[in-house]
């Protein structure tokens, strides 16, 4: 019998650009020290599955699973999974452990954790480019209509920056994140199921706006906004437009240390993510403001889709500890994709 393997995907937090990747916009997200790892005991056809984030419960997967059958699958946890083995496809089944550091379902990408470490396991995949890919398609083979954005970073990240995603061309480039900030991730505790959040009306409105300004809204400019005629149409096209303009921005000043500058940008985001988008809470709008009055944070924003999880704060190293919030926070670092070994 083969010997236990496994691999470790870390999760993600968008420092800047949200809802951009799937309008071909820009994003400079990053991959972090907290993650997803799975363990996999290969032998047998089928897959068994257990999480530590759910006792108790097993998910056994067919080991060539039929994409009509993968919405669904019982447990909901085990989809993912089930789906990046109908692309994968592995040559054995055997047993999967599932276990995280990771906040489930707080905005820092658990799902696409577990799509690049089950990618690292099987070996499906190659480049970040391919493995995002393929993590993007099980989503979407779930019902989750998600971009890009979380895989690529999760896939491609590397230790001590950011990443610079232009989704129109997915050139990269690695931004290094400054000795002076320190990125502190909090959770307001609030969540919502994305399968059921708004999100998909999100990138619906966002189609609508596209096809009447005649390219996507990440390739549009201010100018095109004046002929969108509907007014809500033409607030989500702004959020695109201007966070495009704000992820260029913050990634210039990240590059030359004026965290001041990225800190603004980053309240500015939130702003209108919240006005112009749509998808914050009163939770994490309340959450926002009293983190960013706080002595030496440079900015704060909800990161992710958004509708609740969690908020990220460039703030001087020290100056938020983490244990002094009366809710879960985490320092996190940039940390390398899961294009690395895996163990065994
Ligand atoms: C979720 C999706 C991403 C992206 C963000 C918003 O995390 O999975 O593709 O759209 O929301 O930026």
């Amino acid at each position: 019998m083969p010997a236990q393997r496994w691999a470790t995907g870390p999760g993600r937090v968008n420092l800047i650009g949200d809802h951009t990747d799937y309008n071909l916009g820009l994003a400079l997200p990053l991959a972090v020290d907290l993650g997803v790892t799975v363990a996999w005991e290969p032998g047998g056809d089928g897959f068994t599955v257990v999480s530590d984030a759910y006792p108790g419960e097993v998910a056994r997967i067919p080991r060539r699973p039929e994409t009509a059958t993968l919405t669904r699958l019982e447990p909901v946890w085990a989809r993912l999974v089930a789906a990046v083995v109908s692309l994968a496809r592995p040559a054995t089944g055997g047993v999967l452990r599932v276990s995280s550091t990771l906040p489930a379902g707080a905005g820092l990408s658990s799902s696409a954790a577990v799509g690049v470490a089950l990618c690292a396991l099987f070996g499906a995949g190659g480049t970040p480019e391919e493995v995002a890919r393929l993590c993007q398609e099980a989503e979407h083979r779930t019902g989750v209509p998600v971009g890009l954005l979380d895989p690529l970073v999760c896939a491609g990240g590397r230790r001590g920056h950011a990443l610079l995603v232009d989704f129109a061309s997915l050139a990269t480039e690695h931004v290094p994140v400054p000795e002076g900030a320190e990125v502190v991730v909090v959770d307001s505790g609030t969540r919502r199921d994305l399968r059921n959040a708004p999100y998909a009306d999100r990138v619906a409105e966002c189609a609508a706006a596209a096809a009447r300004v005649g390219r996507p809204l990440g390739l549009a400019g201010e100018d095109d906004l004046a002929g969108l005629a509907d007014p809500r149409l033409r607030r989500r096209a702004r959020h695109v437009v201007t966070e495009c303009r704000r992820v260029r921005g913050a990634a210039a000043a990240l590059a030359r240390g004026d965290l001041a500058v990225a800190g603004a940008l980053l309240d500015e985001s939130h702003a209108s993510l919240a006005t112009d988008f749509e998808v914050s809470t009163p939770e994490l709008d309340a959450l926002v403001a009293d983190l960013r009055a706080r002595p030496g944070t440079f900015g704060a924003r909800l990161t992710g889709a958004g509708f609740g999880g969690c908020v990220v704060v460039l703030a001087e190293p020290g100056a938020l500890d983490p244990a002094g919030l009366d809710r879960p926070a985490w320092r996190v670092r940039a940390a390398d994709g899961a294009l690395g070994p895996t163990g065994g």
